[in-house]
């Protein structure tokens, strides 16, 4: 089965190249292939012939988006929509990444598939149009996720302990509510779903929920460290796009699928705790 991995140096494409490392992978980063540029995916797609896509490349920058819309449409929805054409066009199945974001962060229980949507930024709006144009390929598999966090990359966990290292006080906000969920525990169930012939839309995100604060809190208790840490609300952090006040993605439909390779969101941050490669220097200041 050929596969072509979008988005290669991000935090979760990292994660999917070791849970598809024994299939005939094609990982592109953002200079081998710039999803904004349709030629070059036309191109990549020609050149690969890919069975399966796993599109892990997105325009993250959640405040960035907010002054680039143009950027971010034509990364995270016109790109699915080249994709989703290529795909149809061969048979190839398309795995489209997409977040709570889509929602608009005012339930008081887990979303589910069904859920209206209702994005209040633009990073979830073009997020919400991948997903439309992610549904022109017939064999597709948009996968929502949140709160995303690894031994790599740009993340929560990796901006805490470095702060920790460096003898800052924190103050995290205490009113946002999710579930942090491991890169590779996500890979790991694409990984599954592939193999499964899963499609449609689901839920994914590992188990539990819990605040920032408390993510932080249980990072610092794993670790053995004791920071300044304290909470604070999220109107003390104003910020160009607005946070969700409520992220939690129900995972029954996932469950129901068949086996469930995302643990409770404690258990998947002991095991990224434990892996050796959090503590080694970083290939760049952003990795
Ligand atoms: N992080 C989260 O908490 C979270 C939550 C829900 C859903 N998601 C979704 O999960 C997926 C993976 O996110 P992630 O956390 O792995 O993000 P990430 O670490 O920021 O990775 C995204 C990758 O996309 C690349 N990219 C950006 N613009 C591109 C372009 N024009 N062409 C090609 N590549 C481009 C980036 O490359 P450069 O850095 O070199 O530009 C980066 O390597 C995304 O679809 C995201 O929307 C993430």
């Amino acid at each position: 089965m050929r596969i072509l991995l979008t988005g290669g140096s991000g935090q979760l494409a990292r994660a999917l190249q070791g849970a598809f490392a024994d299939r005939d992978l094609a990982c592109l980063d953002h200079a081998a292939l710039d999803l904004a540029d349709p030629a070059a995916l036309a191109a990549a797609l020609r050149a690969h012939r890919p069975q399966v896509v796993l599109n892990a490349g997105a325009h993250t920058g959640v405040d960035l988006c907010e002054t680039q819309p143009d950027l971010a449409f034509r990364v995270n929805a016109e790109a699915v929509g080249h994709l989703a054409e290529g795909c149809a066009a061969s048979g190839a199945l398309l795995v489209q990444v997409s977040t709570d974001y889509v929602f608009d962060g005012l339930a008081t229980r887990p979303y589910r598939e069904a859920d209206p949507t209702g994005p209040a930024t633009v990073y979830g709006r073009t997020k919400l149009e991948g997903e439309v144009r992610a549904r022109r390929a017939p064999r597709h598999l948009i996968v929502r996720t949140g709160w995303l966090f690894e031994a790599w990359g740009r993340n929560f966990l990796r901006t805490m302990l470095r702060a920790a290292g460096e003898g800052r006080s924190l103050r995290v906000v205490a009113d946002q509510r999710g579930t942090p969920t491991s890169c590779r525990a996500l890979a790991r169930q694409l990984r599954l779903a592939v193999d499964g012939g899963w499609e449609g839309l689901v839920h994914a995100t590992c188990g539990g929920e819990t605040t920032w604060h408390g993510f932080a809190a249980e990072i610092f208790r794993q670790r053995g460290l004791n920071p300044d840490l304290t909470a604070c609300a999220t109107a003390d952090y104003p910020a160009a796009a607005p946070r969700p006040a409520y992220s939690v993605l129900c995972n029954a439909h996932r469950r129901s699928l068949g086996a469930d390779a995302m643990p409770d969101w404690e258990e998947a941050l002991a095991e990224v705790l434990a892996d050796p490669l959090l503590d080694a220097p970083s290939r760049s200041p952003e990795a």
